[in-house]
């Protein structure tokens, strides 16, 4: 008995050891990696360094000053606020070497070594380049000019606002430090490739995530990655994949609704809407076209052809003309009577714009029939677009905001649930699964609508 207490104790000694080294133990930060000779000066590149990463979007709250931090970031587990990131000493990141300044961005650490939450999205921008980093340095330390904001706390429960506790995660969710170059077949795709595993941080949103919140896949080669995820309630629709609507679209299709906001099929709201204003409307045309060619090779998008890249995009009096009307087109054009409550509901308010084939007019009226957000696998952005309408996101090429008027006033929650679950099988589209008055109702209130 006597030596298996003494055992016990020693156990539990190790045991507590081991928990405050886990706690305590000094963490280190990455060491930094070649840099290329041909590098551009961290001045002349900081501000579009900042612009590829779109560090903007998250540190930027509604109505602050740029990069003042205290954005609120919902997360499984409770808020988090994004802090302050102009150089300001004393509530901002004044004076942080570029040591430090690479140890958040790569290390997910802050200047004391305490661990950053991964609303940071550190995970992604483990592939930025040194050059990157060092231009994102300059211009956050040198250019901007300091603003004094004091950032909330974070709303966690306990544990959740350990940070110590996040080192366990990091072991799982870490993917090594650097772009690992893929089988890229030019370099212009392994740009492209750089471009959106690396600083456009895009996986962030549109690759799914498991329980732990650790993201399926962080490059082209992992099979998980950038097949569709859900951000703030809205999906955020696959990228590749048969099932995607970009599978079907020409690199220059691509490249447009990235730059402007809309393409002849489709048109950009709710989150996505935000990463075209702040980011990827001021790609360079080399990056874009980079990007967009990288995008519509992606394994499983089919469009390995230099016809898909470059292929004419279907006008819409072509794909009138080439499609065979569907048995949604027959019954709107029908004007019957007892035709279901969804068509009518969708005749009588969304037709004149959207028309009875769903194909709207070329970069006007997006189509609803294909469109990601119709088919979403989680409603939101259907019901939200139904309700507050939407304006697409004003670029710099496409300045004026076109919109689309809101029906909360006219239609009924009853009203909106039964056009929704219409759409959702209308045309060709095919989501499953009925849209409930519930939903409508909560979003209705939440939104204050
Ligand atoms: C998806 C949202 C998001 C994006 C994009 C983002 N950040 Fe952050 N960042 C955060 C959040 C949230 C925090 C606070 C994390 C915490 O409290 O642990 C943070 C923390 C930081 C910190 C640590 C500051 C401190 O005082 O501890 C730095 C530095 C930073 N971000 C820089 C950047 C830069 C530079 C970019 C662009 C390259 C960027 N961030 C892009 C969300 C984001
Ligand atoms: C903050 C989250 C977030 C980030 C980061 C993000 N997206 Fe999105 N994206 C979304 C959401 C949500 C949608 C759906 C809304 C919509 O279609 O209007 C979307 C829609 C899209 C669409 C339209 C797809 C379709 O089927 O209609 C494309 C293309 C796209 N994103 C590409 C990108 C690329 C490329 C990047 C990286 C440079 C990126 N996104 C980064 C959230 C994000
Ligand atoms: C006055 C013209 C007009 C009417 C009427 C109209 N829309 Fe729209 N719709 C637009 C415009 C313009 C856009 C693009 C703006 C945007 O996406 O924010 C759009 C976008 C959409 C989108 C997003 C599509 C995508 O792929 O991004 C959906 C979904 C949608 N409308 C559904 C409807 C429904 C359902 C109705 C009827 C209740 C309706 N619209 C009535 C003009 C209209």
């Amino acid at each position: 008995m006597k030596t298996f207490l003494r055992i016990l104790g020693a156990l539990v000694i190790v045991g507590v050891v081991a928990l405050l080294a886990f706690i305590f133990w000094p963490v280190s930060r990455s060491a930094p990696q070649q840099v290329a000779a041909s590098a551009p000066e961290p001045a002349e590149h900081g501000e579009y360094a900042m612009r590829l990463a779109d560090c903007a979007a998250c540190h930027t709250a509604e109505g602050g000053e740029p990069f003042a931090g205290g954005r609120p970031i919902e997360s499984p587990v409770g808020t988090i606020y994004s802090a302050n990131i102009t150089p300001d000493s004393e509530t901002g990141i004044g004076g942080w070497t570029l040591a430090e300044f690479r140890g958040a961005l790569i290390d997910g650490l802050d200047d004391e070594g305490h661990h950053l939450y991964p609303a940071m999205p550190y995970t992604n921008y483990r592939g930025l380049t040194e050059t990157d980093i060092a231009g994102l340095h300059h211009y956050f330390i040198e250019v901007l000019e300091p603003v004094r904001n004091d950032v909330p706390a974070n709303d966690l429960p306990f544990p959740f606002d350990q940070r110590w506790g996040l080192r366990a995660w990091k072991w799982v969710a870490m993917p090594d430090v650097g772009f690992a170059s893929g089988a890229a077949s030019d370099d212009q795709i392994e740009r492209g490739a750089y471009l959106v595993e690396g600083p456009g941080h895009c996986g962030a949103c549109h690759s799914p995530r498991n329980t732990l919140f650790v993201q399926d896949g962080y490059t082209a080669d992992d099979a998980g990655f950038l097949t569709g995820g859900v951000i703030a309630g809205w999906t955020a629709p696959a990228l590749r994949g048969e099932d995607s609507a970009i599978a079907g679209w020409t690199a220059e299709e691509v490249a447009q609704i990235l730059g402007t906001g809309r393409n002849a099929h489709a048109a950009i709201n709710g989150e996505m809407a935000l990463v075209v204003e702040d980011s990827t409307q001021y790609f360079s045309e080399d990056d874009m076209t980079a990007m967009s060619r990288y995008l519509v090779r992606l394994d499983g998008n089919g469009a390995d052809t230099a016809q898909a890249e470059e292929g004419p995009s279907g006008g819409l009096a072509e794909r009138l003309s080439d499609d065979p009307a569907t048995e949604t087109e027959r019954i709107l054009a029908s004007a019957d009577p007892d035709m279901p409550e969804g068509a009518r509901l969708y005749l009588d308010n969304c037709g004149a714009c959207h028309f009875v084939d769903g194909k709207g007019a070329d970069e006007v009226f997006p189509e609803l029939d294909g469109s990601s957000i119709v088919q979403a696998g989680e409603p939101t952005g259907l019901i939200s677009m139904i309700l507050h309408g939407g304006a697409l996101p004003s670029t710099e090429t496409r300045p004026y905001a076109l919109r689309m008027p809101g029906f909360a006033d006219r239609l009924s929650d009853e009203e909106v649930a039964t056009l929704a679950t219409f759409l959702r099988s209308a045309w060709n589209n095919k989501a499953s699964g009925a849209v409930e008055t519930g939903a409508v109702a909560d979003m209705r209130s939440e939104e204050g609508g």
